[in-house]
This record gives C-alpha cells, sequence and structure tokens, in this order.
C-alpha cells in the first residue's frame, strides 16, 4: 500500500531513544486511513545492481578516430553525481517524499539508492531522472540485512560513513576492486570520535563493518586536507549528534552538502576563514522532505567542452550545466590557456548556480594551475592534461598529491595516457608537467584505464583530436558517472566505436 502523503508527516517523527540517540519507527501512521505499513519491498521500477554484482558490465576496448566532420550540436549531460547522491541520501534522511528531477543514472548513484533503500528508506523511479525518495526522519534508518556495495564509488561509501556512525545499527560495506583499494581512514578516525566503531581490512580499506552509536558526540574537526567527501561525512554525522557539529576546511571544497542542509530546513553557518570556511551544523534536525532539481554535470561536461576546443571547427553549446563557483576551476583553467568559452542564460536553479556553456575550437597556450585551484577541478586534472598537451608551450598542474588516491592512482594514470600518445611529460613530485606539442599530439596509443571513468572518457576525448586514433583498454567504467557518453558524443559527429571496427 503506498504511503498516504496527507498528514503523514507529523506521524513520521522517529521515536526517541533514552541516549538521545532516535530508533526507527517500524510503521506509519495516516490518520485518514490508519498504520501504513513500511515494509522494505523493492519498490524501484528499474533493477539496481545488487550486492552480488559488483563488477559493472564490460563495454571493452573502445576507439576514438577523428571525426568525418566537426564536432556540432546543442547537448545536455547527466545531472550531477555529487548532487545526486546527496539528493538521495538527504532524501532518506527527511521526513516525507523528496522528489528528484535529473537525477544521474550512472553506476555510482545508483548503488547509493540501493544503499537507502537497503537502509529502509522507499526509493522509486517514476521515469528517466525522475525519482520520489520516503525518508525515515534524521536517525530513522534501519539495519540493513545484506552487506551494502558501494561499487566503483568513493563519495557514496564515505558519505554513508558519516550516515551509519551515527545510527545504532551494524552494517558492512563493500566495493569493487577499485573502491577496496581506496583509504578510508580520513573518514574513520573522525567519526571514530563520535562514538562509532569501524573495522576494516589493513589501512581501513573496504570490506568495512560498522558499528554506529544512537548516542553521538558532535564533533568539532579540522579536515586535514581538503576534501569534500571528508567534510560531508562529517556533517552528515552530526545530524543524528546532540549539540553543534563543527567542521574547519583549509580551503573550500564543494559547497552541495551545505546548500543541501539548508534546503531541507537544517540550521547551517557558514563562515569564510581565509581560503578556507568553518562550518556548522545544529543536531538532530527534523529534515523536510525537499524537492531537487539536479542540474548538468559541470565534471562530465568537461569532456565534450574539451573535445570543442581541439577538435577544428568544432563548437558544442551544453545547457543547463552546473556552475557553482567550487567546481570551476576547469573553465578558469581553460580561460587562461585562451579557449573560446562562452556563458550564457546564467541563472539560479534549486539553490545551485546553472547557465548554458559554449566551446569552440581555438588554439590554446600552456597554463600554470596553482594548486590552492585544486578543490574546485580534482576531478578535471585529466582532461586538463589532455587539452595541455595540444596547447603551446610547457603547462605545470601543481599539487595533485590527492589525484593518487582516486578511482585509480589519476596522476601516474594520466601521465601514462598523455606518454602512450607521443606527448612529453614528467611527473616532479606531486606536480605535473605537461610538454604541450601545440597542435595534434602523435596519438596512436593503447590506454590502461584501470577501472577509472575519468581517465577513459580524457583519452577517447584525445583519440578524437590527434594525430592517429587512441584506443582504450575497457570503456565500461564510463557507466558510472556518464552514462550514454559514447552515443552522446558519436550525435555531436565523433567516432567512438569498439576496437576492432571502423
Ligand atoms: C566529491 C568530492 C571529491 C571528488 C569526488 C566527488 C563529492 O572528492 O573527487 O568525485 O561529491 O563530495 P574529495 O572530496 O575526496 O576530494
Amino acid at each position: 500500500m503506498p504511503p498516504c502523503r496527507s498528514g503523514v508527516k507529523s506521524a513520521l517523527a522517529p521515536a526517541r531513544r533514552g541516549g538521545g540517540g532516535r530508533r526507527p519507527s517500524p510503521s506509519r501512521q495516516c490518520h485518514r486511513h490508519g498504520p501504513v505499513r513500511r515494509d522494505n519491498r523493492p519498490r524501484m521500477t528499474r533493477s539496481l545492481p545488487t550486492a552480488a554484482s559488483s563488477v559493472p558490465p564490460v563495454a571493452g576496448a573502445l576507439r576514438a578516430a577523428a571525426p568525418a566532420r566537426p564536432l556540432a550540436g546543442r547537448i545536455a549531460v547527466p545531472g550531477d553525481k555529487s548532487i545526486s547522491h546527496r539528493a538521495l541520501m538527504f532524501g532518506a534522511l527527511a521526513i516525507g517524499e523528496t522528489r528528484i528531477t535529473g537525477l544521474l543514472e550512472g553506476e555510482d548513484v545508483l548503488r547509493t539508492a540501493a544503499a537507502m533503500r537497503a537502509l529502509g528508506a522507499e526509493v522509486t523511479q517514476d521515469g528517466p531522472g525522475a525519482w520520489r525518495v520516503s525518508g525515515r526522519g534524521v536517525g530513522g534508518l534501519v539495519e540493513p540485512a545484506d552487506v551494502l556495495d558501494m561499487g566503483n564509488s568513493g563519495t557514496a561509501a564515505r558519505l554513508l560513513c558519516g550516515i551509519l556512525a551515527t545510527h545504532p545499527l551494524f552494517a558492512v560495506m563493500t566495493g569493487d576492486a577499485s573502491l577496496r583499494g581506496r583509504p578510508m581512514r580520513r573518514v574513520t578516525d573522525p567519526l571514530s570520535a563520535a562514538g562509532a566503531r569501524f573495522a576494516g581490512r589493513e589501512g581501513g580499506r573496504l570490506p568495512l563493518a560498522v558499528e554506529g552509536t544512537g548516542d553521538a558526540l558532535a564533533l568539532d574537526y579540522r579536515v586535514p586536507v581538503p576534501s569534500a567527501q571528508v567534510k560531508s561525512a562529517v556533517l552528515l554525522a552530526g545530524l543524528n549528534a546532540r549539540g553543534i557539529t563543527r567542521v574547519e576546511e583549509p580551503e573550500a571544497t564543494r559547497d552541495h552538502s551545505e546548500n543541501m542542509l539548508r534546503h531541507f530546513g537544517a540550521t547551517v553557518t557558514v563562515e569564510t576563514e581565509g581560503a578556507g570556511r568553518v562550518i556548522t551544523l545544529a543536531g538532530q534536525p527534523e529534515l523536510r522532505a525537499a524537492d531537487v532539481v539536479v542540474p548538468g554535470d559541470p565534471s562530465s561536461a568537461a569532456f565534450p567542452l574539451v573535445a570543442a576546443l581541439l577538435v577544428p571547427d568544432a563548437e558544442i553549446t551544453i545547457a543547463g550545466l552546473g556552475l557553482n563557483p567550487l567546481r570551476t576551476g576547469l573553465l578558469t583553467c581553460l580561460q587562461e590557456m585562451g579557449a573560446d568559452i562562452a556563458v550564457a542564460n546564467a541563472r539560479m536553479a534549486g539553490g545551485e548556480k546553472v547557465g548554458d556553456l559554449t566551446g569552440r575550437f581555438g588554439l590554446l597556450r600552456a597554463v600554470d594551475v596553482p594548486p590552492a585551484r585544486a578543490p574546485s577541478m580534482i576531478d578535471e586534472y585529466p582532461i586538463l592534461a589532455v587539452a595541455a598537451a595540444f596547447a603551446s608551450g610547457t603547462s605545470r598542474l601543481r599539487g595533485l598529491k590527492d589525484l593518487r588516491v582516486k578511482e585509480s592512482d589519476r596522476l601516474a594514470g594520466t601521465a601514462a595516457l598523455l606518454a602512450a600518445n607521443g606527448v612529453r611529460v614528467e611527473i616532479d613530485g606531486d606536480d605535473l608537467i605537461v610538454h604541450g606539442t601545440g597542435g595534434p599530439p602523435a596519438g596512436g596509443g593503447l590506454v590502461a584505464t584501470h577501472m577509472d571513468h575519468r581517465l577513459a572518457m580524457s583519452a577517447l576525448v584525445l583519440g578524437l583530436a590527434a594525430a592517429a586514433p587512441v584506443t582504450v583498454d575497457d570503456a565500461g567504467f564510463i557507466d558510472t558517472s556518464f552514462p550514454g557518453f559514447v552515443a552522446l558524443m558519436n550525435g555531436l559527429g565523433a567516432s567512438l566505436a569498439p576496437a576492432g571496427r571502423g
């Protein structure tokens, strides 16, 4: 029986526990229709990945060659990955029904949807990008019956650690080989101080067992390295802690969690402190369901955008794109390189800045990227390095230490990607130095993608404008963040095809 939407809200408030923690309420009461059972039955109209299927479908090797005609067209890219994860999570922690439009339906976000359902929220897909989440209230999630498989997604795993840490339940999280290799101590260390207990493999790696607490201490934490994931994990834990959670970040990172917390009714303050910020959150708010419109993902748009800059005579417009100032470091770099990029129709939508971006082919010059820019473009370095390979002069991308612990070692992977295609490249400490060719590099390489979607897409964009086609060993992981990438690019005139075919 579907939950009655009228009159449910007040009856949904989760019961309080003696220790200040909150207990999930097993049933809802609708004042007109009596009790509404919360039975956790699957309600999704499309199948989600199950705990057993930790490896996404393999698409195999893919080859990118120079297109027969200049790339041209107006497109929209899939919804923002960071905002999509958070919309599902906050929806699950709110009272009432959250409607989401433009949700990214990539593997990573579908893992979060499956996890929130396993934790007792109702998660329903109504149509492409249109989802509903009926939440259980702050502290109201239930113990999952099985292992939570977060696939390839570090964001899903780390943010979920924050949520689980302050729920009185036991859960085990795992992921694919890439995620199982990624460090988790950056979140489990602060969350342990809130009273949660974690047991993982060497280095705190997944599989990770979590014993959350229903009686959490509010944290006061200075994030040692700029990381929106760590900041968000601490804030999510703070939702079900008594008192004020305070997070200090040395450099400002994407603020989607703060924006969305406010949007769902939490009391959040943000103060600027030099290059950083201090964020406070008042614990145990009653989050209220709120509709979320997810803008296009600037990190995904980076690939067609850079393709437009590199393929002769190309011109591409990407509409409805998220332009949150904490995500636009790549645009700053490309503009410094002399790229022909124009923003039109800038507006606010759903609490985030959005606009339409047009990129046109042109000559690029080298760029020197300061380390302080890293948080605003952390996922865009591989594609920036590709642009730098075509530029005249030597580019230096500074302070890329954290790239070593992304879906793969992206610093080494990016250098190898370029070297395999005739570009001179060096790693100097934490800096990447790219000696631009001032035109199309040789290409012709076979690139190892190491289960990393962004390395795969970067190499394919290189292949669209290099002198000889570029092949990636496995394009399957592109689906984690950019489902439909190949069809979208080919619709613009690109020639991406299974390796071995024309
Ligand atoms: C993300 C934060 C970034 C980014 C990731 C998404 C987020 O990671 O690389 O793809 O949604 O908070 P870090 O915060 O660890 O740098």
